[in-house]
């Protein structure tokens, strides 16, 4: 496409009309507009889908990268006419959606043929149509182009009556991909050339008087021999059964200023080779292979090829992949094969020899070969002696040939020395594959030089030749064959663009009117980068060939393309880390480039190319087929000196053959006919629009249509203007220049006031006017010179004197035109309306019979008038019955196509449920409701075929074989049930109801999805919730402590976590929310026994501390000798550690903490009481420090105040210390907190947990953080409960209180003394010996080990 647009400008008036939005699915989708807002269309399809287009997105062609183009909106007219438009130079609105919209109408209606500018668009309807009768060949003859509906003929009646005009040749180029009727509509082109030259001819021999001979014209005899080529050169692929694996220039010549064929040429090109040795699963060899093996087996193949096959084609290595074609009878296209060689005049020993040959490829196939020491031999020894006799050679030379490598390789001295190597059966395999192909494409060469030699005519002057070529091929690989192909797509696109752009564009500046260029596609570059010298990508791989075995190829071939291109717009450089792709989604690599055509990007995989375009056999070999004794396998290896001498590879040959075939076509008058094949299931009346859109786009037609419709398309030249409507020239102009003259009569009153300035262009040499001007001009001057014809047809007759027989002629052509209009619209089958026509050719003939009773031939003429008028009405009925009826199809055939893409949108919903049962249930509801479409459009099918069969059968028309007999059979299975079409309607809505319930069952179906996935959702929180709860528990601590219990539990509720994940993806909620509940209670286990375990770690640590209290306080006991007053709440104390310790296990850890508890408070009860009593002992020993420090104070005064004591001093340096020190055990709660319930929700609130998270909470104090059981911090009571401070004054003794301190302080030390220590102290006192006795008395009464 040259432009790519929204068309118009889309504005908030737009709202509530029509339009087409592109839709990778249907192409394009009708919906009606309900907002433009802010550059966004919004629009919706009846289908209820809404859709927002950016008005601003840049819109590109769809290139293989892209996933989904952004949607493209256009204005939508719909069509005024129950036909479409036949030319589409006159849509009123002219883009792609309409031009889509009007093909897919008139292809409903049946109506396969669609003019557009130069190019006939045809549509492959898959079922034989009426239309190519003699009859209707009979209404196409010499009427005027554009005066009837568009059609293949009419093509080739212009092309005719061209070359009659104008003595120019003629060309025809048809193009279209495989299977969309190239081959179809050229052999319908020949026919009617073949027959119009006849009828011509004779009558030009009529009027000449001369005779004409009786036999088959040349022409006839062409497209006689027309199965030959197809047998030879045409297999069943997967996309056509008779795909032709060749292209063909067919020539018919015509004797100079005659309509008489006298000649005719057949040019073929670049015939698929590799297929002869292997074929992809599914499709077949030559359709000649099986036709041999048939004809052997019916015993009519004549010769020794007749005895030497055997076995049906399963057997044989070339045919085995596919043997046969639905509705092909290889045995009768056997008969049409020879009745084709008979129309060349090949017969008796001739037509032996190519059946041995093409025997002979056959049977190679089957030849094996063994290994044989280093080389190898033949393993299968009558394969080989069937095909060496077959061919007339040697059956050991040939072995020896296959079997061995013969090279020419330079020796000393410039020598050239001849080197035998031997074959592994691998080569000896791929030698014998190269012999069978070269064998076949030659024998196919010289059927085609045969086929010449028989038709062609030195004398030729002009032609029309017609081009059947290959469309474009972009295939999963594509090769060596396929960049020739699309090479020659590239130059004919090129020709196409030349004469049909470039010609407008020229024409329009040579004329001197305004004229927009730009928008003219130039694929030249493209062309060059393929095949300019040197270094085009086929001029380089042909030089690489020279090269001779050093020549590179694959990767490093394509090094060297890469480096010559890799900056053309038109080339990109591929391999591992491209973002192409091969057309199978696989990567490309470093053998592959890609080419952007004008069709689009294809990647080019080069593997084997210099060996396939070599395309040599080794001389040895060719050296002994040379030899052969038949003289056909001789002509096809002639002399190999002549062969060498030319040097010839398949590029120089194939790109000479392009170059001359190109000139050719731009040298004649060329017209296109563009094939559009309309789905790839070859079923009828079905349409696939993405793909009949892409072939539109590929084929060059939309952009030719925007050109053309941009100007004036139609011209005229000044001269051929002032003849044709000289009725206009103003009366008295003396006016001599025709472009002055022409303008003067488009301003005379009656064009000028129905024609505007603005409709037309005066040229330099034409009138240029826009489409529907030249219409309105004819009809004008019509109307003006309708009462002068009158008169002068009156003149006429008078002057003729037989008014009664110009009546009856005139009856005569009402009669022709009632009839024909019955064969041209197919209402010829009709029994009522035949039985009419046929009765009034009786009345006609016998009013001619009366011509010269002139009472009774009026008598006769009045009643055959009368006939007439009733049949002419029949036939007016019949038609509109039919158009009524097949308007009606064409309405059920829209509903259903349209219902079947929701079925196909309802499958992918189904294709995207998770639910199988779910996915299940949609997909059965799609094929219950595509089972009722199904059967709504077959039987409307047949219905249709009623018609279509019936007018076929009487038609005579010509047609392919299988079609006829497909045509055949669909009218044995014809309803004998005549049903109306509000059965059929009936029946279709039952079938939209099926189709209604299985959108509402998928909008029921995606709530439950929409559901399902919410609730995952809240699944998945909840998962994720008790995870974060699971991740608190400090389950190394557990395991440092040797619990196990606790990461077991963990590990438990991780699993059902880990389950819970697992039953997300299941379709049920039912289960998922058990395993989620599941988890959750596990979680909430594992939390409840990591809490309860700390509980009990705790208790044990209490336990201990108790323990060891014990122990102190024990000890405490019995150095103060409290035995009496403490023992029994020591022994009470342990036995309740003791009971507690029994329970340390109950599994209730309650009942622990409780024992625990009891513990804890007997043993603080017993420090207690322990405390007391040391304190009242305490006391006791004061009162007595007391008493002897009086004694010390006195002693001092006396002894001159000295102060107190060096003794006393130094015991009174330290801190005060408590005598007894009860380390209090941590308190715990009474009762463990109860575990928390589990959450019956399936939506947890994280519970608070009673455990610190492990980051939060030091590792060794798991209770910390827990409010209920906080430990308390031991406080430590100064001793005896009541402080010195107090006591000094109680005592009065504030004087001293520094050094009551000090002794108070070291009153420990005073009760440790020895009597070493007195003795030292007394000594350094300067104590009297009788204080020094008594310092050790009070000593001694303090409880230190002193002897006083
Ligand atoms: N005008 C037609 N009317 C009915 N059926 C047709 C018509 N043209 C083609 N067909 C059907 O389409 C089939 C394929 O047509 P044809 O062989 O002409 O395709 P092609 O374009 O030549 O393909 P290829 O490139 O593979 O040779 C025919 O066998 C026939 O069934
Ligand atoms: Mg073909």
């Amino acid at each position: 496409m040259s432009k790519m647009n929204h068309s118009t400008q889309w504005s908030s008036s737009d709202v509530g009309g029509l339009c087409w939005v592109s839709d990778p699915a249907q192409a394009y989708i009708e919906a009606r507009v309900t907002s433009v807002e802010k550059g966004v269309v919004r629009a919706e399809a009846s289908d209820g889908r809404t859709f927002d287009v950016d008005l601003q997105l840049p819109l590109k062609p769809p290139s293989r990268k892209q996933k989904e183009p952004p949607r493209r909106i256009l204005q939508r007219v719909p069509l005024t006419t129950n036909n479409g438009v036949e030319n589409m130079d006159n849509l009123q609105s002219l883009q792609e959606a309409s031009i889509l919209d009007n093909i897919q109408h008139r292809f409903r209606m049946d109506l396969i043929y669609t003019n557009t500018g130069p190019i006939l668009i045809a549509m492959n309807p898959f079922k034989w149509l009426p239309i190519y009768g003699d009859d209707v060949i009979g209404r196409y003859h010499n009427a005027p182009y554009g005066s009837l509906p568009p059609h293949c003929f009419q093509e080739a009646e212009d092309a005719f009556s061209s070359l009659q005009k104008t003595r120019r040749n003629q060309a025809v180029v048809i193009c279209g991909e495989s299977g969309a009727g190239k081959t179809e509509t050229t052999k319908l082109m020949l026919h009617y050339l073949a027959v119009v030259s006849k009828r011509q001819s004779a009558r030009d021999a009529k009027l000449k008087g001369t005779t004409q001979s009786t036999g088959p014209t040349i022409a006839e005899r062409m497209v006689a021999s027309n199965p030959l080529l197809e047998a030879f050169g045409n297999a069943k692929t997967l996309r056509n059964d008779n795909s032709s694996r060749f292209g063909k220039f067919t020539r018919f010549d015509f004797e100079r200023n005659s309509s008489t064929i006298n000649g005719g040429h057949i040019e073929n090109l670049l015939l698929e080779k590799v297929r002869v040795v292997e074929q992809s699963s599914g499709e077949r060899n030559y359709h000649i292979f099986y036709q041999l093996c048939a004809a052997a087996k019916a015993g009519k193949l004549p010769g020794q090829a007749g005895k030497a096959l055997t076995g049906d084609a399963s057997t044989h290595i070339y045919s085995k992949t596919c043997t046969s074609v639905d509705d092909m009878d290889d045995s009768e296209e056997f008969d049409a094969t020879v009745a084709a060689l008979d129309a060349l005049g090949v017969k008796g020993a001739e037509l032996e020899a190519i059946f041995r040959a093409a025997a002979a490829v056959y049977v190679l196939g089957d030849v094996e070969f063994a290994e044989d020491g280093d080389g190898s031999k033949i393993s299968t020894q009558a394969p080989l002696d069937t095909a060496a006799s077959l061919l007339g050679v040697s059956s050991s030379k040939l072995a020896q040939a296959l079997c061995t490598r013969v090279r020419d390789v330079a020796g000393e001295g410039g020598v050239r020395d001849i080197v035998t190597t031997q074959n592994t059966p691998e080569e000896a395999s791929t030698l014998r594959h190269a012999l069978a192909k070269a064998t076949f494409s030659r024998l196919f060469d010289w059927l085609v030089q045969r086929a010449n030699k028989a038709f062609d005519k030195s004398d030729q002057s002009q032609f029309i030749g017609i081009l059947d070529i290959f469309g474009f091929e972009d295939m999963a690989t594509n090769g060596f064959e396929q960049v020739f192909i699309n090479t020659t797509n590239e130059q004919l696109q090129k020709v196409f663009n030349d004469l049909v752009f470039e010609a407008e564009a020229e024409e329009y500046t040579r004329e001197g009117i305004d004229w927009d260029k730009t928008c003219f596609p130039d694929n030249t570059p493209c062309i060059e980068l393929l095949t300019k010298r040197p270094i085009g990508i086929l001029r380089l791989l042909d030089s690489e060939c020279s090269r001779g075995f050093v020549a590179s190829d694959g990767a490093k071939l394509v090094a060297k393309v890469n480096k010559a291109h890799a900056s053309s717009p038109f080339f990109e450089v591929c391999g591992p880390a491209s973002v192409w792709r091969r057309k199978d989604g696989s990567r490309t690599e470093d053998a592959d480039f890609l080419v952007h055509h004008f069709a689009g990007p294809i990647v080019y995989t080069v593997s084997s190319f210099v060996e396939k375009n070599r395309d040599a056999l080794f001389p040895h070999v060719y050296d002994v087929l040379h030899a052969s004794s038949d003289s056909l396998i001789q002509a096809c290896f002639p002399e190999r000196e002549e062969v060498q001498s030319k040097k010839e590879t398949v590029a120089n040959k194939y790109l000479s053959q392009l170059a001359s075939l190109t000139a050719t076509l731009r040298e004649s008058s060329t017209r296109f006919v563009r094939c559009i094949k309309t789905n790839s299931e070859k079923q009828p009346q079905k349409l696939d629009k993405p793909a009949v859109l892409s072939q539109l786009v590929c084929s060059g037609v939309m952009a030719a249509l925007e050109v053309r419709r941009a100007g004036f398309p139609t011209r005229v030249p000044y001269r051929e203007f002032v003849r044709e409507f000289r009725a206009f020239t103003p009366r008295g102009a003396a006016i001599t220049d025709p472009k002055q003259l022409a303008h003067a009569m488009m301003r005379h009153p009656h064009v000028a006031e129905r024609v505007p300035s603005s409709a037309y262009r005066l040229g330099a040499s034409k009138l240029f006017m826009q489409s529907e001007v030249l219409y309105q001009l004819q009809s004008i001057r019509n109307a003006m010179l309708y009462p002068f014809v009158r008169r002068l047809q009156r003149w006429w007759v008078k002057l003729q004197g037989s008014i009664l027989q110009r009546k009856l002629k005139r009856c005569g052509a009402d009669l022709r035109d009632a009839s024909s209009e019955a064969a041209i619209k197919g209402v010829n089958c009709v029994a009522f309306v035949r039985d009419a026509l046929q009765k009034c050719e009786a009345s006609l003939a016998k009013a001619n019979l009366l011509i010269n009773k002139p009472a009774e031939a009026a008598e006769a003429l009045s009643s055959l008038r009368a006939e007439i008028a009733k049949a002419t009405e029949i036939v007016k009925a019949a038609v509109q019955k039919k158009e009524e009826a097949y308007r009606i199809r064409a309405e059920f055939l829209a509903e259903i196509d349209d219902a079947y893409s929701r079925c196909k949108a309802l499958r992918t919903i189904a294709n995207g449920l998770y639910a199988p049962r779910d996915a299940e249930g949609l997909t059965d509801a799609c094929v219950d409701a595509e089972g009722k479409l199904g059967a709504c459009r077959t039987e409307l099918l047949t219905v249709a075929a009623q018609w279509d069969q019936g007018a076929l059968a009487l038609s005579g028309s010509q047609g392919p074989h299988s079609l006829r007999k497909g045509a055949m059979q669909s009218m044995k299975n014809i309803s004998s049930k005549q049903d109306t079409h509000e059965h059929r309607r009936a029946r279709l809505d039952t079938a939209l109801k099926s189709v209604r319930e299985a959108e509402s069952l998928s909008q029921k179906m995606l709530e439950r999805q929409r559901l399902l996935d919410e609730a995952r959702r809240e699944f998945q929180a909840a998962l994720d919730a008790a995870s974060e709860r699971l991740a608190i528990i400090p389950v190394e601590q557990f395991i440092i402590q040797g619990i196990r219990a606790v990461p077991d539990a963990v590990v438990e509720a991780r699993d059902a976590i880990y389950e819970a994940q697992k039953t997300l993806q299941g379709s049920d909620s039912a289960p998922i929310k058990e395993a989620v509940t599941n988890a959750q209670a596990s979680v909430d286990k594992a939390l409840a026994r990591a809490e309860s375990e700390a509980l009990r770690l705790r208790a044990m640590t209490d336990l201990d501390e108790c323990e060891k209290t014990l122990v102190q306080i024990g000890h405490e006991v019995r150095e103060g000798g409290f035995e009496e007053r403490i023992g029994d709440l020591l022994t009470h104390g342990e036995k309740l550690v003791q009971d507690a310790r029994a329970v340390a296990d109950a599994p209730d850890v309650a009942t622990l903490v409780r024992a625990a508890r009891g513990a804890v408070d007997a043993v603080n009860h017993a420090g207690e009481q322990l405390e007391k009593a040391q304190a009242q002992k305490r006391a006791e020993e004061k009162a007595r420090f007391n008493k002897l420090l009086g004694r010390f104070q006195r002693m001092d005064e006396a002894n001159s105040g000295r102060g107190v004591p060096k003794f006393a001093r130094k015991a009174g340096g330290g801190v005060q210390k408590p005598l007894f020190k009860v380390k209090r055990v941590s308190t715990v709660p009474v009762e463990a907190p109860p575990p928390p319930p589990v959450q019956p929700r399936i939506i947890p609130k994280a519970p608070k947990s009673p455990l610190t998270p492990r980051n939060v909470s030091p590792p060794d104090t798991p209770a910390a953080a827990t409010p209920a059981t906080v430990t308390k911090t031991s406080v430590q009571t100064p001793a005896g409960g009541h402080t010195l401070d107090s006591w000094i004054a109680a005592k009065n003794l504030g004087k001293y209180a520094t050094q009551l301190h000090d002794l108070a302080g070291d009153l420990h030390d005073l009760q440790e003394m020895t009597d070493a220590d007195a003795d030292e102290l007394a000594q350094e006192c300067a104590m009297p010996k009788l204080a020094a006795r008594r310092f050790k008395k009070a000593l001694l009464e303090l409880g230190a080990p002193v002897h006083p």
